[in-house]
């Protein structure tokens, strides 16, 4: 078989409509990550792309909830997306967005060329509308009891209790969100892709062609699917936020989210075309094309069925393969973004990468263990202590032990450089180390481009392991023992620290699509350019050159200790939100009391009045503010969670009660001197506590 001529690699557009978590991370992006850099070693032509999916309702539902517009929505989840998958060393050669207007024109092109050939319907039905409003309901607008477990939070499109896909026709007394009232049926047309006359097409091309290379919990959704009978689906909507539909007289139609965001790929590869001065066509049109879309189960059918159908019927090359991994659960449960149980990549960023003892290898830590539980073909488990686990008994004490190992040895008994090989003097073991290095390269390499990362990063470990073992018996460290009264000894020393070193240069090879980090850092003691990284060379045994220095050892991985482990369990726990749905004017439980105290207890708080002189906002902590505060005799830095409640500019001026004499404690890298007091009321809307009137800053309370 020979090579495609070019990949274009795809990872899911994630909705701007919050913060991803790393069970997204693991779905989606790094998977499609370690192979994109993978092909890039073996200098195929790839494009990575991803980018932001703006549209559909998941929009201006979190703009209602954040009381702000859609624009800003996905202005500000956009770039904070941007940003962390920036800090996770994702490697996309580009991020794009589906409020561009070259996606807009993608999109409406695509609907276009569809819709003139005649491959769409045109159907009338009754949807609900909601008379108050005077709008139709997206299926997520709408409420009602569950048909499947009468459950009452139950959607238009799906039942959040039991899970259950639903159309807004099956709920049991149907509301509507945005008015409480019961919504009307009321005639509308809209646009369909009718699935069912392309059943055959998709029957052979799927669980035919596609039934031995492709997962088979993806060939078993699909076929599940198609068995189930494929109806016409409606690639329009009423809805005020999107793509408007490209034909006259459409007015308040838009496209359907899922008709528009996967086109996101095709748009972005024409942005990353204009900006690197290449030609976009050949990657949607030429069959040497090998187009891989990297997504979670949740958008098997979409990218399997109905996007698949799209390209077809607008001429495009189709999907090799659609690797899909299943579910992340965290510590024994769903991740969940409504009940607050996951762990955002930003969390992850925050409390590991920018700490002082964090940085890049934080970054390959989570990467490291995200592959090793990667839910390829079953749903699978974070676990801190498994996350602990994984960095300190394998990364740590096996792969980042052996190059030290390699370093420091070659430093004491070599003087620093890469000392030559004896051949005459090469045994079995060495001999063994030697086709161990190739057999790993080869095994790699089968397991990367069957989209087996889990496996054939255990091979790399797998790797380090035998070199260890190695060490283990060739002791060069004993051998320097004789080295007064065996002339052999050096030569021998010689020869196992050769080969470890040419052993960590493989290494090196080998672990970049998964740890490029890592990768980096070897380079950098190794004294040698990125181009050795290219994956041809892996398996060679002339990486490093007799007799060139190297550079003193650096500790390629920190041990993950067990406070940062409880930390984080503890901070999970603390954080999960109940399961019952709190309703918006639901009446807060009453604050517990505390138990009781004495006087004196209460003396030892100093408190003070105080006038905020400025505030701004945190770096990279969307909940602080940093206030300084105005005592009278003197101004405090004070940094308070308060971000989310007040504008720094509304809140300047203001008279607040501050604890003085509460210890001084760091934030984000600001020592914070006290505590502004705030009161909570049953809204959850925060106040501050401060007199009736103005009076002189440093006044004190008692
Ligand atoms: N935004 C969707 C999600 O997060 C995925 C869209 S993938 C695309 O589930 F292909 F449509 F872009
Ligand atoms: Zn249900």
């Amino acid at each position: 078989m020979s090579l495609p001529k070019r990949y274009l690699i795809t990872s899911a557009l994630p909705y701007a409509n919050g913060l991803k978590h790393v069970g997204h991370l693991a779905g989606a992006y790094i998977p499609a990550d370690i192979y994109a850099r993978y092909l890039r070693a073996q200098k195929r032509d790839v494009v990575f792309v991803c980018g932001s999916d703006e549209h559909g309702t998941a929009i201006p539902i979190q703009a209602t909830k954040e009381g702000t517009t859609p624009r800003a929505i996905i202005d500000k989840y956009h770039a904070a997306m941007k940003q962390d998958f920036e800090d996770l060393s994702m490697s996309f050669d580009i991020y794009h967005r589906t409020s561009e207007p070259i996606h807009h024109e993608t999109a409406q092109e695509f609907f276009t060329y569809l819709n003139d050939r005649g491959e769409l319907e045109i159907k009338e039905t009754e949807q609900y509308f909601d008379e108050e409003a005077n709008s139709f309901l997206a299926d997520r607008y709408i409420k009602g009891t569950c048909p499947n477990c009468g459950s009452d939070r139950a959607f238009g499109d799906q039942c959040e209790t039991c899970g259950r896909t639903l159309s807004p026709d099956e709920l049991i007394n149907p509301v509507s969100t945005l008015s409480g009232k019961t919504p009307v049926k009321k005639k509308t047309s809209h646009w369909y892709l009718p699935l069912g006359k392309h059943e055959q097409f998709l029957r052979e091309w799927i669980l035919e062609q596609h039934k031995d290379d492709w997962r088979p919990t993806v060939i078993g959704q699909c076929k599940s699917w198609i068995d189930g009978g494929l109806q016409s689906r409606a690639v329009t909507r009423d809805l005020d936020w999107g793509i408007k539909v490209p034909v006259a007289g459409a007015d308040g139609k838009m496209l359907y989210v899922w008709f528009d965001a996967p086109i996101g790929y095709v748009s972005a590869t024409k942005q990353w075309a204009l900006d690197n001065k290449k030609e976009w066509e050949p990657y949607w049109y030429d069959k040497d094309t090998k187009l891989v879309h990297f997504i979670g189960k949740d958008n098997i059918v979409f990218h399997c069925i109905i996007f698949p159908l799209m390209l077809k019927l607008h001429g495009n090359i189709l999907p090799e393969n659609v690797p899909a991994n299943e579910f992340l659960n965290l510590e024994g449960d769903k991740m969940s973004t409504s009940r607050n149980w996951k762990l955002d990549m930003r969390d992850y960023i925050n409390d590991f990468v920018k700490q002082e003892n964090g940085g890049t290898q934080c970054v390959d830590m989570l990467r490291y263990y995200l592959t090793q539980i990667a839910p390829e073909t079953k749903d699978s488990e974070f676990m801190w202590k498994g996350f602990q686990d994984a960095v300190n008994s394998e990364l740590v004490s096996i792969f980042g032990n052996f190059v030290n190992r390699t370093w420091v040895l070659m430093h004491k008994l070599c003087g620093g450089k890469v000392p030559r090989l004896h051949e005459e003097l090469l045994d079995d073991t060495d001999r063994g180390l030697v086709e161990d290095i190739r057999l790993a390269r080869k095994k790699i390499e089968g397991l990367l481009e069957e989209y087996k990362f889990r496996e054939a990063l255990f091979e790399v470990i797998d790797l380090s392991r035998k070199g260890n073992q190695y060490m283990q018996k060739k002791e060069p460290w004993i051998v320097a023992k004789q080295l007064a009264t065996n002339p052999d000894a050096q030569k021998s020393i010689d020869n196992s620290l050769h080969l470890c070193l040419q052993l960590t240069a493989n290494l090196a090879i080998l672990i970049n699509p998964f740890l490029p980090n890592t990768a980096r850092k070897m380079l950098h003691m190794m004294k040698v350019v990125e181009k050795m990284l290219d994956w041809e060379n892996a398996g060679k045994m002339n990486l490093l050159s007799v007799g060139y220095v190297l550079r003193e050892p650096q500790l390629l991985f920190r041990k993950i200790e067990d406070t940062e482990i409880a930390a984080q369990i503890e901070k999970l726990k603390s954080g999960l939100t109940k399961m019952e749905e709190p309703k918006k004017e639901e009446v807060k439980p009453e604050v517990p009391a505390k138990a009781e105290i004495q006087f004196d207890d209460f003396a030892k708080i100093d408190l003070k009045i105080g006038t905020i002189l400025t505030a701004e906002k945190v770096e990279k902590a969307d909940k602080l503010l940093k206030l300084s505060i105005d005592l009278g005799t003197e101004t405090r830095t004070i940094v308070s969670g308060i971000a989310l409640h007040f504008a720094p500019e509304e809140i300047v001026g203001k008279q607040v009660t501050v604890v003085t004499n509460l210890a001084p404690r760091k934030m984000r890298g600001i020592e914070s001197n006290g505590m502004i007091l705030m009161a909570e009321d049953k809204a959850g809307k925060l106040h501050f506590v401060q007199p009736g009137s103005m009076i002189d800053a440093g006044s004190s309370v008692s």
